[in-house]
Parts: structure tokens; sequence; C-alpha cells
């Protein structure tokens, strides 16, 4: 099949990719010709972990190729996939400027019968939008059918979750429509749900809004687990055992970030108020991440009289492991709280110190390696739960740091490790390890 992806973000370029990969012809569309240069080579614009091998293979292959010129990607296309960025507005609202770009220009540009496929995530609605933008502005007397099917991947795993996801959405009433992307999705072997195009974009921000709920609801728990002396980490593995909880999404830490799950949620809120409903329950989770987010900074006050003039070397900057996007990372939260309280923040990370440095307050020291930040501290935290950091010899922070104390955000050693390791460790939901191996409770 003959497919145009517009976008060549996370979405875009992992799903161009990927059905390349399953022999689709495939064209990616972005209008940053430097970027379609170095995607040309090879060059992924992003880090994502096996994604520039499966670009290079299909380059090689000769069904992957990139332009900056939407007429030449909407020449041949049967099916073309927005897959355009929806940024978050003042007010919270998806901005759909992109997606109205777009649409003018498949409206221009197309010159035969295509199914155009929004998978940028959209407010409910706004498929009939593309519709009405195209066929407001159609050049040639084409037939234009318009489906939604959202994106369930995740950074740092897309190509696994592309492969191997749960489910794909796809949402149109018209039958031919539906088998033809059926089929363009056959070679993936995954289960298909076919609705319509409403309840299939709701079904993208009810998804990430239920997560995020989960995560907010465990770190609810969690901060009570620290008050009574429970183990939160116990606590959801019990839980988990019970199929209709499920364990996953239930790990404690110091909130969600990221370019989905806080965009989503918004934006959920704000479509809910254009319908006069008031959704509660999701505001709590967003208010509940924003003070998990900041909550290692209250330990870090609760335990030094006064943490003036100190050095913390933050392990872990990016929103999450195997990517360095720092998009709504606790990390910038953390760094600029810190530094107000007068103290000096010494900060590594595998991989996204570069995008960290746009973000970041100025006064960010960054250090090579997490030794090199630890060896100049006094404390430390860790931030993101990278592997390197998990694998990490606890043991050497007696030797590296002024004070061998541990505030661990992602809890990623067990109580066990660091009462072995001899130093003072302050998780998430879980009792504080002191250093004379007394189990202190918060
Ligand atoms: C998310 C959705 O998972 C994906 O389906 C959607 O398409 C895009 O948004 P992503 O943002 O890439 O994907 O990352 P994800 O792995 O879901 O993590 C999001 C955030 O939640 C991270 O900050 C992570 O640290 C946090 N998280 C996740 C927790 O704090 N606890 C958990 O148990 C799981």
């Amino acid at each position: 099949m003959k497919i145009a992806v517009v976008g060549t973000g996370y979405v875009g370029l992992v799903t161009g990719v990927c059905l390349a990969e399953v022999n689709h012809d495939v064209i990616c569309i972005d209008t940053d010709l430097q970027k379609i240069k170095n995607m040309e080579q090879g060059i992924s614009p992003i880090y994502e972990p096996g994604l520039e091998e499966l670009m290079v293979k299909n380059i090689n292959k000769g069904n992957l190729k990139f332009t900056n010129i939407h007429v030449e990607g909407f020449k041949n296309a049967e099916v073309i996939i927005i897959a355009v960025g929806t940024p978050q507005m003042p007010d919270g609202s998806a901005n759909l400027q992109y997606i109205e770009a777009v649409a003018k220009s498949i409206a221009e540009y197309v010159t035969k019968d295509v199914i155009v496929v929004t998978k940028s995530t959209v407010p409910v609605g706004t498929n009939d939008f593309v519709r009405q933008v195209i066929l407001d502005n159609l050049k040639c007397d084409v037939n234009v059918k318009v489906a939604s099917n959202p994106e369930f991947l995740r950074e740092g795993s897309a190509i696994v979750d592309t492969f191997q996801g749960d489910r794909i959405v796809i949402g149109t009433q018209d039958e031919e429509t539906a088998s033809i992307l059926e089929m363009m999705y056959e070679p993936f072997g995954l289960p298909i749900f076919k609705t319509d195009i409403y309840s299939s974009e709701m079904i993208k921000y009810a998804s990430n809004a239920f997560l995020a709920t989960k995560i907010s609801f465990i770190n609810e728990v969690s901060n009570i687990c620290e008050k009574l002396g429970a183990n939160v980490e116990d606590v959801a593995n019990g839980m988990g055992f019970d199929n209709r909880i499920g364990r996953a999404f239930l790990n404690a830490g110091i909130g969600y970030g990221g370019s989905c799950f806080p965009k989503d949620t918004h934006a959920l809120v704000q479509i809910a108020g254009g319908v006069h409903h008031d959704f509660e329950l999701l505001k709590s989770v967003i208010e509940v991440n924003n003070k998990q987010q900041r909550l290692l900074v209250d330990k870090i006050k609760a335990r030094f009289e006064n943490p003036e003039g100190k050095t913390v070397a933050m392990l872990g900057l990016a929103f999450k492991p195997n990517t360095d996007d720092m998009r709504e990372a606790a990390s910038s939260v953390l760094a600029r709280e810190l530094i107000q309280l007068g103290m000096k923040v010494i900060a590594y990370d595998p991989i996204a110190i570069e995008n960290a440095k746009t973000q970041l307050p100025q006064q960010v020291i960054y250090a090579n390696s997490s030794e090199e930040a630890l060896k100049q501290s006094d404390f430390a935290l860790i931030v993101t739960e990278w592997d390197e950091f998990k694998q990490m010899d606890l043991g050497k922070l007696q030797e590296w740091l002024t004070e061998p104390i541990l505030f661990d955000g992602r809890n990623c050693f067990t109580l066990e490790q660091a009462k072995n390791a001899g130093i003072e460790y302050h998780s998430m939901g879980r009792p504080s390890i002191m250093l004379e191996n007394k189990v202190s409770i918060n």
C-alpha cells in the first residue's frame, strides 16, 4: 500500500518506519528540510532505541522515503496519515493549527481518491473539522474519506509497542475505509477494534487519563504509606494480583511527565468543560501530580534543617528512562526549587543533558557521569530510573558523597540493598533507612 505520513515526531516517524518494515511503500513528510536530509541518511531527529536501524534498513530496501514537499508526498498516496503535534494552549486545550494546515495542503494537492487518517491526539469532533477543511478547499474532484486512528505507543519502547501493541483502534463508520485500514495493519497481527469516529477520538484521551489516574492514585497511597510505615511497593504488588486492577502503572514515584499525560489530561478537562461537565476526578489527578513532582524538595527540607549551601547530585533528567525527552519532566521543577533554596545542583543524565540545558535553570552544573556528579556532592537524588543508576554500586556513595544520603524518587533499590550499602536512604512510599540501620517512619 502507498502511504504518506505527515509529521516526523515520535508518532509519525515510528509509524512510518514500522509500516515500511511490513513492506508498505511509505513516504514521510516534514516541513523541516534539515530534518528530512538527516532522515534520508538514516539519522533520526528523536532518540528512540532501535529506530535508526530500522530506518536504514527500510531506506536501503527502497520503501521508506522522506520529503519536505507535500505535493510530492501526496502524489501516489492511497492513505495519508496525519501525525503532527497538537500542543497545549494556555487554557489547556489542544492547538489544532498544524492539523488544519495539513488538511488544507491535502485539499490542495491530492489528485486521486484517498483515505486521511488522523493519528495525532485530537479532541472529539476534530475529524469532522478535518473533513470539512478538506472539502472546503479541495482542488480536484476526488473522494476523500476521513478516519480516526489514535496511537498508543510509549517513548523509549515505541517500536516494540507498535509491533506488539494491545490494540489498533479504527474510528470510521464507512465499511470500505475500515477494511482498507484493516488491510494496512494486518501484517502487525494485532487485535483491531473498530468504532465510530467520536468514540475512537475519546478512547485515546480516556486511556491516557485513566493511566494518569492510576499513577496519581498510587502516589496518594504512597504518601499515606509513608506516614503509616507501610510499603507501597508491596501494596501495589498485592493489588496487582487482582486482574481487575492489574499491576501496570502502579509504580509510585515523583509523578508523571512527558508529552502526553500532562497535555492530554488538561485537554480532557477542557473537552469536558466544553460540554458543561466538570471532570473533578481528573482535575484532582492533575493536582496530585503537580504536588508529587516537587515532593523530593519537601523531603529534603524535612531532612535538613538548613539545606542552603549544600550540593546535590541530581541523577536523571529525562521524564523517564530511554528517552532524551524533557517535556514536563519533574527534574525541571525540582532543579528550580532546589536552586531557590540556595543549593548547588550537579546534574547527570545519560542522554538528556543537551535538551535539559534549554529547560533547567542556568545555575545547574552538568557532569559527564554519575560518578563525577556524586564525587562533588553532599548528597544525591534519583529523578529518572535509568538502568545505569539501578545497577550502581550503592556502597560507593559512602566514599563519594560528603554525607551518604540518597533520596530515590523512583524506588530503584530494595530497602535491603540500601541497608546493606550502609547509606541513609529515603524513597517513595517506603520506610526510610537511617544510618544506624534503624528503620524510621516518616
Ligand atoms: C504515554 C502512554 O503510555 C502511551 O500509551 C501514549 O501513547 C503516550 O503517553 P509515554 O508518555 O511515552 O506514553 O510514557 P509512559 O511510559 O506511559 O510514562 C509516562 C509517565 O508516567 C512517565 O513520567 C513515567 O515515569 C510515569 N509513570 C509511569 C509512573 O510514574 N508510574 C508508573 O507506574 C508508570
